[in-house]
């Protein structure tokens, strides 16, 4: 009798779901363990961007999107499509993915022969890049991001973005992506943004990036 009961509210449970409240934008974990930058971002810091801003943008977004025509759309196109909130909440979650994945223990020191080239002719050292990207995070008023982004014909540029800003919405694609929200450094470095940003170059994976250079759109 009893499973009979249990059989009945489980076949209700399914048939009465609804398809935009299914939708399950999935927690990515991170490629590497929490305390594995550190001492460049401790492992605190790690637990809290992840854990809580991360993950807490995707379980806002799932809110917003009950009963949205855009449920159920691929991240980056509900980034594109969306505004106000759910543009907000999608953006910082795929913002975020971006970040995590470009990061590494172990990094690849050099962009590809291919984005190398362009970070010469674009702006004329690897170190150049990373001066301009240090000057463009410190003179972000406010919370942001600050990325290095290609065009389809290869060319470089790089955006500072307020918020939760995205260059996908210019139409390019963005390689790398410099959080300057103070969650992702407050903790190890308190108001030293420029100090923060300045160390996060010796754990970029230049392989990850290379490769979005490669497939950009
Ligand atoms: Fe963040």
């Amino acid at each position: 009798m009893l499973m009979i009961l249990f059989i009945t509210l489980f076949v209700r449970m399914m048939t009465t779901a609804d398809p935009a409240t299914d939708v399950r934008y999935a927690v990515r974990e991170l490629p590497y363990g929490y305390g594995a930058l550190a001492p460049v971002l401790s492992e605190e810091t790690m637990r809290f961007h992840h854990d809580k801003h991360y993950a807490g943008y995707l379980a806002r977004l799932e809110e917003l999107l009950i009963d949205s025509p855009l449920a159920g759309q691929p991240l980056e196109d509900i980034v594109l499509a969306a505004d106000g909130a759910l543009f907000n909440n999608a953006a910082q979650a795929w913002n975020h993915e971006l970040y995590f994945e470009q990061l590494s223990p172990q990094p690849v020191r050099a962009p590809s022969a291919e984005l190398a080239a362009a970070i010469e002719r674009d702006f004329g050292s690897l170190d150049a890049l990373c001066t301009q990207m240090n000057r463009a995070a410190a003179g972000l008023f406010g919370s942001g991001w600050v990325w290095l982004a290609a065009d389809r014909e290869g060319r470089l540029a790089i955006f500072a973005e307020a918020n939760a800003g995205n260059p996908i919405l210019r139409g390019w694609t963005p390689l790398l992506g410099i959080d300057v929200w103070e969650h992702a450094y407050y903790i190890d470095y308190r108001n030293r943004r420029a100090d923060a940003v300045a160390a996060l170059w010796s754990v970029v994976d230049w392989q990850t990036v290379s490769h979005r250079y490669a497939r950009r759109r």
